[in-house]
């Protein structure tokens, strides 16, 4: 995706991989709208803290750094015997798969990679093979979201006003986004609309991400509390929600996304407006039964007890304006409850927007061949 910073475009994929020092190379979400700041992990520990920190954040592309993360830690093994890669392979894997437990994504990106690796007869064979695999995936991607912007443009005419959540942008892919493609297809095809994002509390990532995204792409937006879009419903401003997801169900269409998307879709429902969710085909969990089996991610109280931002003072230069720091605004001495992710029940979905086509939930398990489904 083009990006300006310090003033001079470029153009950054979110995950990429320097296989000349066999490191992950992410962008320090973290640190943005501020700075724009490119890491790299040396190990495939590393990897995972990066996923676990939210270093890198949003399913698709932790599921990219999982794949990469992969490979790093096959190519760092420097033995022989298949077996014992084998058994260093499990804990690299367990190891990624850890890091963060809502998103499919990474697990479905590395079983991508092990099948990849799988023909190779030597531990150097499967080591080439992994990286290979890894960058497939990451291509793929890549693929499945440009689809996914043809298929779901179709959904914003001029005039639209389309409500995000969280951030599914390119930042949480590999480029391009899943919520996002359809907005950036329809700007492509000359459409003019307005994009409300939700700020998207405990971490901000809609005022901090998407907002900067939408920003970068000249795309006409609002960040909004999270609590505004009942009202916005209401007054009749939004005609459309689209959603990213961190995991769907193909045999229910229940779906988990960023904690506040269920609160979205009931106040949607109420008021008929439709409601999307868009994915990769790297999210679909072809194996749960319900959404209630859905591991949903408990967090650091921190996160809802404050909140990271940068010092501004617009009347003084002071020696603390512009630093980064972590601000608590809760009452010092309460606690916090904090999940990251909520499940959407299907009934209350509109559409899935795939890169095979607008789908609804239901539909997922009768389509399943056309969407990737393992077994078919
Ligand atoms: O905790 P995050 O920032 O990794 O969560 C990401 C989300 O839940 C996003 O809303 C997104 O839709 C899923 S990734 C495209």
């Amino acid at each position: 995706m083009k990006v300006n910073v310090a003033k001079r475009p470029g153009h950054y994929r979110t995950v990429t991989f320097d296989s000349q020092n066999n490191a992950v190379c992410l962008i320090e979400q973290r640190l943005l709208p501020h700075r724009f700041e490119l890491v790299h992990t040396p190990d495939f520990k590393a990897t995972a803290r990066a996923i676990q920190t939210m270093i890198v954040r949003g399913a698709p592309a932790i599921a990219a750094t999982a794949a990469y993360g992969l490979a790093q830690g096959a190519r760092a093994f420097r033995s022989q015997g298949l077996e014992k890669f084998k058994r260093h392979l499990v804990t690299v894997y367990q190891t990624l798969k850890d890091a963060r437990p809502t998103a499919v994504d990474p697990v479905n990106a590395m079983d991508q990679v092990l099948a990849g690796m799988s023909p190779g007869e030597t531990v150097l064979e499967q080591q080439a093979l992994a990286l290979a695999a890894a960058e497939q995936f990451a291509l793929e991607s890549v693929a499945h979201c440009e689809a996914i912007g043809r298929h779901g443009a179709k959904l914003i005419r001029n005039g639209t006003r389309v409500l995000t959540h969280c951030n599914a942008g390119w930042l949480a892919c590999v480029d391009i986004g899943t919520a996002t493609a359809p907005i950036y297809t329809a700007q492509a095809q000359g459409r003019k609309f307005h994009v409300f994002t939700d700020e998207t509390r405990p971490r901000c990532q809609g005022a901090s991400l998407t907002a900067w995204e939408l920003a970068q792409q000249g795309v006409s937006h609002q960040v909004i509390a999270d609590n505004a879009a009942g009202h916005l419903m209401q007054r009749g401003e939004i005609d459309l929600v689209i959603v990213g997801s961190d995991r769907v169900l193909g045999r229910t269409g229940d779906i988990a996304n960023k904690i506040g998307t269920y609160t979205k879709a009931v106040l949607a429902h109420r008021h008929k407006i439709p409601f999307y969710v868009a994915i990769p085909l790297s999210t679909i969990d072809w194996n749960l039964k319900s959404g209630f089996d859905i591991p949903i991610e408990e967090r650091e109280e921190s996160e809802v007890l404050g909140a990271w931002g940068i010092l501004a003072d617009p009347t003084r230069k002071t020696a603390q304006a512009g630093k980064r720091a972590y601000v608590r605004i809760a009452n010092p001495t309460s606690g916090a409850r904090n999940p990251g992710f909520d499940v959407t029940p299907a009934d209350l979905i509109s559409g899935i927007i795939t890169p095979a086509g607008i789908f609804k939930p239901k539909e997922l398990w009768r389509k399943r061949q056309q969407l990737g489904h393992p077994g078919c």
